[in-house]
């Protein structure tokens, strides 16, 4: 709702409330309207302020009532009740003004924020456009190019950015209601004809097709498909070529097409996830709000390869003391080097001081004796791992958080080799350490919930988004991955090349195809693993080469990697590079004719693969493994899994993730794919339909928020 009091005899001060952040539900638009009307009609009040509860102005629409019938005044008339008003209406800034809150602002006559408030249109980042005249009413006020760059991008601008691109008319450094009070007391009786926006020209300028040109050229290159990007260029786009009237029906018919489309309701899902995921549980039945973080001021990292510098990048933004290790002095310099360079690029990029001083580098690991929490990122191998780890339970102080950075290693066998083994958790960054969002924190059987609680508020404290996810092989991420790799492998079997893989899943709106990923990580990690696993069998022929444990094997990774070719770092992977280290892939003959060779020795006919076929065994393969991971009680709920694919992996943003993606699909629809492609590959394990998909189909698939419901709590091991 809205308060309303009078301030000074003749100010009205409307304050939106609706914690957390004033967002703008029916009761909350309600209140405006009446508040305003009310204001309007007192005669003793001369100019009208509105602001927000709790210092924050408002979040915008209501996003959790956009699935439900609207119901309460609409925004754009409330709106236009303000502008149209014959008393000045000044709106206060604090905190945040985006979405429906920057266009609630921009109706207004004048705007004060506070100098830490941020303004934006962050729309697009729900399958959105501004539909309450932001579309029409910015580029008025600020030209096209700008409006067109916060619209499309939705980024969030600083007080400081909206004064000097004319969004506000005044910074303060101290209350923006007073200020905002004492400026409308000072703008009372004035003429308000200069300042309705809506009444602005429309903008002009001879280069304004070539801007909307560019502009289109940009959203649609790293749109990836995603339409909102596209529409809100073109309902800028009506700002210029209609009058304000007719722009606005243009915009809100462009409204309504996204907002029914599936994009929005998958980038709303996953707005929501996203902020899920902190309220997490274990099967155990350990919690979010039932567990304590411990107090961390020191951290230590081991081994100073390219995850543990650019770990250690995040542990001194986060402004921890930082003790660095690693073998030799040799290694340690370079470590140095490097994580100094990044240190200042980031600084640079993110206007932050430098946090250089942070970090002590040390070539002994009996340097992180005093640390709260140490975190272990050398080579991926258990036996080093565990050495590892036997030394750091005799060094380190009673209590200290031990971690491992393992891309999938088992966290308990880690755990047993110490003397306290409920302090042991896989904190899983994603390459580069710095720049990812995603952390998956690990819990094994014997963690405690208090040391599951210290690495998920870590994350956090680093900026990530953190994920909390039971002890199994790959953990969720990397165990996905696995049967979406193995069907990429099995269609370049079956006749299909790395290049038609590649662009089925881009064309889905994945960053890169699989083969392109694999070559920018690296062939050889993969193969190393393989390896330790006995999967690698080199010179097997015949009919056992592509058979391990009774199901279905691709040895072409291995073999690839028999022949030296690992990837961008070679300069050969599944593509070509023009040199070792090149980065733009090129089709390379030379692979084409491998696997027609590879096909003739195995007895195997090339076949043309339609697109369907290609994207639906790589995506159902993965979501049958998110199933299991559920099933098994490895990942907490379907926002888990989506949020690690979309932070962690490339997926689509706006197609939710991949769990949400087959609810979209249609889980029936799903099931019955899976069945045929097992009834017709019945060596592909990862093609076996997994019982919770049958189960959910079986009833009626239930929407993704009711999936746990049917998920049977896995027996608690903690
Ligand atoms: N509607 C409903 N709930 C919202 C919301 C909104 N607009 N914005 C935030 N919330 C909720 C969050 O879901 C969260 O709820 P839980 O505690 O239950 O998880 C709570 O408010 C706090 O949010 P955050 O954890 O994100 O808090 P923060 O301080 O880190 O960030 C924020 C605050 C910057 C406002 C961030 O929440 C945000 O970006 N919100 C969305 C803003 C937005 O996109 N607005 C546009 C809406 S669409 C629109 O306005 C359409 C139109 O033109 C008509
Ligand atoms: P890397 O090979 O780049 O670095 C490992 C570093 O550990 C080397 O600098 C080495 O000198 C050092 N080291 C080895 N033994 C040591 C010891 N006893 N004490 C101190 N330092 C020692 O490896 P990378 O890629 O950084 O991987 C590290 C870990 O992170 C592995 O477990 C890997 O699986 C995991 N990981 C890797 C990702 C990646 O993309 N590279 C992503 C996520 C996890």
């Amino acid at each position: 709702m809205a308060f309303y009091s009078r301030v000074s005899g003749s100010v009205g001060v409307i304050t939106l409330q609706n914690p957390p952040v004033n967002a703008l539900s029916a009761a909350v638009r309600q209140g405006i309207v009446d508040t305003m009307h009310r204001a309007l009609s007192e005669p003793e009040v001369k100019s009208v302020v509105i602001c927000g509860q709790n210092g924050k102005f408002c979040g915008g629409a209501d996003i959790r009532e956009f699935g439900a019938n609207m119901r309460g005044p609409p925004l754009v008339p409330m709106i236009h009740l303000i502008e149209a008003a014959e008393k000045p209406v000044v709106a206060a800034i604090e905190g945040v003004a985006l979405g429906g809150g920057l266009e609630l602002a921009l109706g207004c006559h004048y705007r004060i924020a506070h100098s830490k408030a941020r303004l934006g249109l962050p729309e697009v980042t729900l399958g959105l456009l501004p539909g309450a005249g932001g579309t029409q009413r910015l580029p008025r006020l600020i030209g096209v190019p700008a409006a067109l760059e916060l619209i499309t991008t939705g980024r969030h601008a600083t007080a400081a950015e909206a004064l000097q691109l004319g969004i506000v008319d005044e910074v303060t450094d101290h209350s923006a209601v007073d200020a905002a009070v004492k400026f409308a007391q000072s703008v009372a009786g004035k003429s308000l004809d200069a300042r309705r926006i809506s009444t602005y020209p429309r903008p002009r300028s001879p280069d304004l097709a070539e801007i909307f040109e560019k502009a289109m050229k940009e959203v649609r290159r790293s749109a990836r498909g995603a339409i909102a990007p596209v529409t809100c260029v073109q309902a800028v786009h009506a700002s210029v070529t209609l009058p304000y009237a007719k722009g606005m029906e243009r915009e809100r018919e462009l409204f309504s097409t996204l907002f029914t489309s599936g994009q929005a309701h998958a980038l709303q899902y996953y707005f929501f996830a996203q902020r899920a995921v902190s309220r997490w549980s274990t099967p155990s039945g350990a919690r979010w709000d039932t567990s304590k973080p411990r107090p961390v001021h020191k951290a230590a990292v081991i081994g100073l390869g390219t995850m543990g510098r650019g770990i250690s990048v995040s542990l001194a933004q986060a402004g921890l003391s930082v003790v660095a290790v690693e073998t030799q002095e040799k290694q340690l310099l370079e470590a140095k080097q490097a994580v100094s360079g990044m240190l200042e690029r980031s600084a640079k990029r993110r206007g932050v001081p430098l946090a250089d001083d942070k970090i002590k580098y040390n070539c002994s690991v009996q340097a992180v004796a005093d640390a709260d929490l140490v975190i272990e990122a050398v080579f991926e191998d258990m036996a080093l791992k565990k050495t590892i780890f036997q030394q750091l339970s005799g060094i380190c102080k009673p209590g200290t958080l031990l971690c491992t950075n393992t891309s999938g290693l088992d966290i308990d066998e880690l755990a047993s080799q110490t003397q306290s083994p409920e302090l042991v958790v896989g904190m899983h960054f994603f390459a580069p350490a710095h720049v990812m969002k995603l952390l998956e924190v690990v819990y094994g059987p014997r963690s405690s919930p208090e040391a599951l609680a210290t690495a998920m508020e870590m994350g956090k404290k680093m900026g990530k988004v953190s994920v909390a996810v039971g002890n199994c092989r790959g953990f969720v991420g990397n165990r996905m991955l696995k049967p979406y790799l193995e069907q990429a492998f099995f269609l370049l079997e079956e006749g299909a090349t790395p290049e038609q893989v590649d662009q089925v899943l881009e064309e889905f709106g994945f960053a890169m195809g699989v083969f392109k990923v694999s070559d920018l990580s690296g062939l050889d990690v993969g193969w190393k693993v393989r390896k330790a696993d006995g999967l690698v069998v080199p010179g097997s022929t015949g009919k056992s080469a592509r058979i391990r444990g009774g199901s279905r094997y691709s040895p072409l990774g291995d073999l690839l990697c028999e022949q030296g070719r690992f990837g961008q770092k070679t300069g050969r992977g599944w593509y070509q590079y023009d040199k070792p280290g090149g980065r733009v892939a090129k089709p390379d003959p030379w692979l084409h004719g491998f696997l027609e060779e590879y096909r003739a020795r195995h007895g195997l006919v090339a076949r043309r693969i339609d697109h369907q076929e290609m994207l639906e065994r790589c995506l159902y393969a993965l979501i049958n493994e998110g199933f299991q991971i559920l099933q098994d009680g490895i990942a907490a709920g379907p926002e888990d899994i989506d949020v690690i694919y979309v932070l962690g992996y490339g997926w689509p943003r706006h197609r939710g993730g991949p769990m949400f993606y087959a609810g979209l699909v249609g889980l029936d629809k799903v099931l019955e794919r899976l069945e045929h492609y097992h009834q017709v590959y019945p060596d592909v394990l990862g093609l076996k339909p997994c019982s919770l998909i049958r189960k959910l189909a079986a009833s009626s698939s239930p929407p993704i928020h009711r999936w746990r419901e049917f998920i049977q709590k896995p027996r608690s091991q903690l």
